[in-house]
């Protein structure tokens, strides 16, 4: 089947068929691999994108950045408060006037009504780099990760998402791994479970495709065969900083340990998560965190961190390579 992306924004994998997720993932891996054999071909020359971030970021910024200059396309970054748009200027008037300057539109910030907006009124295609609904970008990597790292095909993979169950990485996860057909876990307490639509959306959309998403209260039950385990921060960009208490005490029995990486006893689980993580207290934050509630680390030891089950920074690597297929397949 032919797939043909041009033109198209990426607010929600949502949007996306399974064939058309399966060609963004097979062209993420063939541009990795021309990008390390050195024969890379740019098709983007010429282009120009803007990068919108009202929140801040390593990865998905350095990701589109990268992915651009690869492919011969130039970009102009807008960091929190370096522009009018939602301030000064809507979310409308912002779109239709880069609209007219770019070819595409990156855009990371809160309300998914705003990427949606932009899409809408901006003329050319938008990505969603981060909203506090969704991270598809994100996912992409994760899914091309996953594939490295195992013989299986994705829809015969089990994916155990652990911690904020109803953050935009659970979210964005299970979209994917339902539109994959693939057998994924969110372990949560229920009141962090995401709502019974969204519930009832994806474990629709799985049945459809052969695959299967469960909701589950007991870590040790949901991780048992698992070949992924993943987590994300247990307070997302934009939270209340007041629910710093509450989440670790909710959230604690879902770290991922190595009596929970035990737990799913297959000595090849791999570990994962999108990063940032607190593994540690090499950050002001991390800091802060043990100094008013004494732990030294949250949703992942440090011990899993540095382990030899975790890809992570393979995870981090391939955001580049799944941006630049997005971009190809869509500005090419
Ligand atoms: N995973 C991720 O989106 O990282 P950044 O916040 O650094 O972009
Ligand atoms: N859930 C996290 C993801 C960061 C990439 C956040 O929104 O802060």
């Amino acid at each position: 089947m032919s797939v043909n992306l041009r033109g198209r924004s990426v607010l929600t994998l949502d949007d996306f068929s399974p064939t058309e997720l399966r060609f963004l993932l097979r062209l993420g891996a063939d541009l990795k691999t021309a990008k390390r054999a050195g024969n890379e071909v740019q098709k983007l020359r010429g282009r120009a994108i803007a990068l919108i971030f009202e929140k801040d970021s390593t990865r998905t910024r350095s990701g589109f950045e990268v992915a651009a200059y690869d492919q011969g396309a130039h970009v102009t970054y807008m960091g929190p408060g370096g522009s009018h748009i939602g301030h000064k200027e809507s979310v409308k008037d912002t779109a239709r006037v880069l609209g007219r300057m770019y070819d595409a539109i990156e855009f990371r910030g809160f309300a998914q009504t705003d990427v949606e907006q932009l899409a809408r009124h901006a003329g050319v295609p938008v990505y969603n780099g981060l909203t506090d609904e969704a991270h598809p970008t994100q996912v992409l990597a994760d899914f091309m990760t996953m594939r490295e790292f195992s013989g299986k095909h994705l829809s015969d993979m089990k994916l155990v998402f652990l911690g904020d169950g109803h953050n935009n990485m659970a979210r964005s996860l299970a979209i994917g791994a339902a539109k994959i057909g693939m057998r994924m876990t969110i372990a949560a307490p229920r009141s962090l479970w995401p709502d019974e639509e969204f519930r009832r959306h994806v474990c629709e959309l799985a049945t459809a495709q052969g695959g299967r998403i469960d909701f589950d209260e007991d870590p040790k039950n949901a991780v048992a065969g698992a070949d992924f385990l993943y987590t994300d921060v247990w307070l997302s960009m934009g939270e209340d900083q007041s629910l710093w208490r509450q989440r670790i005490d909710l959230l604690m029995p879902y770290q991922i340990n190595s009596a929970l990486m035990a737990a799913t006893g297959n000595p090849y689980t791999k570990f994962m998560h999108c990063l940032p993580a607190f593994h540690n207290t090499e950050t002001t934050v991390g800091q802060e965190i043990a100094k008013n509630f004494g732990v030294t680390a949250m949703e992942v030891s440090d011990e899993v961190f540095e382990s030899a089950a975790s890809i992570v920074f393979d995870q981090a690597e391939n955001r580049l390579h799944s941006i630049k297929a997005i971009l190809v397949a869509t500005l090419a």
